[in-house]
């Protein structure tokens, strides 16, 4: 991890590593991952305790701060959040412009990155209370976006936050509510949702937070930095995988068609879509508790029908030999979606319930590098490749 550098000028050690594969690209205090063992912590603290005994503001704190709050702290953390959490009427306006069919995601992301010129003091990043100001405005409107932007698609007006509910619960209010009596989000629903934004909050270096410090080494704002790790987020080996995994369930229709179905997964026609990851060779701890999630929504809910479908997928994947030689598991995509579904969310708006909890670990390890000395413009050497030195020429002679 030490540059080693033989002569004065020539450029140390370089080592080829696509997809960084083996590339510890910075230092971090915020989350420990045993792929092996299949364990994730939260500046030390077991993924399981957070999820059974905290909520997700709670967590925000712990993931930014390094501690857990104190009663007054936690107080005054969520009487921040509630204060921010109205977006401007402009940024409303840009959600109105884009067709109902858009993706949420680009719609999500567009309004992120239009927040940047809406707060051109954002660029001072290094100064903290202006740089705090702007991580609290981002947690807190980052569901208003993604509601407003739900709203917009299914032609309804918006509903405003409610300083009454919980995070999850005005989530819920704002993308729900159909009359003006205020909207009583079902405690189950409110909780499970609540604890998927904990599983979802920060996950160490992965393709989107690498974005976001990648981005954030170039010193831009938040906000554009943002956009950056939700676009990378959207793409469907990462943050799309829950959104790939309803739409694969759906194609596979029923239990009957799944030996067709894994077959041609094992001749590389397809993926089997929340199955895998790059780190975790084991379960994925969070893939255990949504597991155990779904069936307390559904008990609310109804069973989804495609609950059948993905626990035989799972059963028969565990014991073939292509997945268990390939320490293929499943990850926190493969149980999530159908969470949402059963919800009533639509399937293209399931990157976007990702992103929401993710903006804290994106924010967290933004600051993380901004105060990283060790830190400079992330920028990559490449293997070249291509043509030696030739001349060029003239049109003529080609
Ligand atoms: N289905 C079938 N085969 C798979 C899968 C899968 N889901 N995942 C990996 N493999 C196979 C690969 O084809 C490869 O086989 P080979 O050795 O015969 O060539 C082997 O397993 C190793 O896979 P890699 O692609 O090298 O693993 P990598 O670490 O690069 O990829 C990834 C990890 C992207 C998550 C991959 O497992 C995948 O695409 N999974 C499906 C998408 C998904 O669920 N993404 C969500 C990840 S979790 C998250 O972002 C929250």
């Amino acid at each position: 991890l030490r540059q080693l550098k033989i002569e004065p000028n020539d450029y140390g050690l370089m080592s080829y590593d696509p997809a960084f594969t083996n590339t510890a690209s910075t230092k971090s205090a915020i989350t420990y991952l045993d792929g092996d063992e299949g364990i994730l912590r939260y500046r030390g603290y077991p993924i399981e305790q957070l999820a059974e005994k905290s909520t997700h503001l709670e967590t925000a704190y712990l993931i930014l701060n390094g501690e857990l709050p104190t009663a007054s702290q936690l107080s005054n953390w969520e009487t921040e959040i509630k204060k921010h959490w109205f977006i401007h009427e402009n940024i409303k306006h840009l959600i109105d412009a884009f067709r109902h069919d858009a993706h949420p995601m680009g719609m999500f992301i567009s309004a992120v990155g239009a927040s940047s010129s809406f707060h051109p003091e954002s660029a001072q990043i290094f100064d903290p209370a202006i740089r705090n100001e702007q991580i609290v405005r981002l947690i807190s409107e980052v569901p208003t976006i993604a509601a407003f932007s739900y709203r917009h698609i299914r032609g309804l007006p918006v509903v405003y936050p409610d300083d009454e509910l919980s995070y999850a619960g005005n989530f819920l209010s704002m993308m729900f509510r159909r009359s003006e009596l205020r909207y009583k989000p079902n405690p189950v629903l409110e909780r499970a949702l609540d604890v998927l934004f904990i599983l979802h909050a920060d996950h160490e270096q992965n393709c989107s937070t690498n974005t976001m410090r990648a981005i954030g080494s170039a010193h831009a704002d938040p906000y554009v930095a943002l956009a950056g790790a939700a676009a990378a987020l959207y793409g469907p080996l990462h943050g799309g995988a829950n959104e790939a995994v309803v739409r694969m369930l759906t194609k596979i229709g029923s239990t009957k068609n799944i030996p067709a179905f894994i077959e041609s997964v094992k001749k590389g026609e397809g993926k089997l879509m929340g199955f895998g990851h790059r780190v975790y060779k084991n379960f994925d701890p969070r893939g255990k508790i949504v597991k155990q999630l779904a069936y307390e929504v559904f008990e609310v809910t109804g069973r989804n029908p495609l609950l059948d479908v993905a626990l035989e997928l799972e059963r028969i994947a565990l014991e073939d030999e292509y997945f268990i030689s390939r320490k293929l598991y499943p990850n926190v995509d493969f149980y999530s979606g159908l969470i949402y579904q059963a919800m009533g969310l639509p399937t293209p708006f399931f990157p976007v319930l990702f992103a929401i909890p993710r903006t804290v670990g994106w924010l967290a390890q933004w600051v993380e590098l901004l105060n990283d000395p060790e830190q400079k413009i992330a920028r990559p050497r490449q293997l070249y490749v291509g043509e030696p030195e030739r001349d060029y020429a003239p049109i003529s002679e080609r």
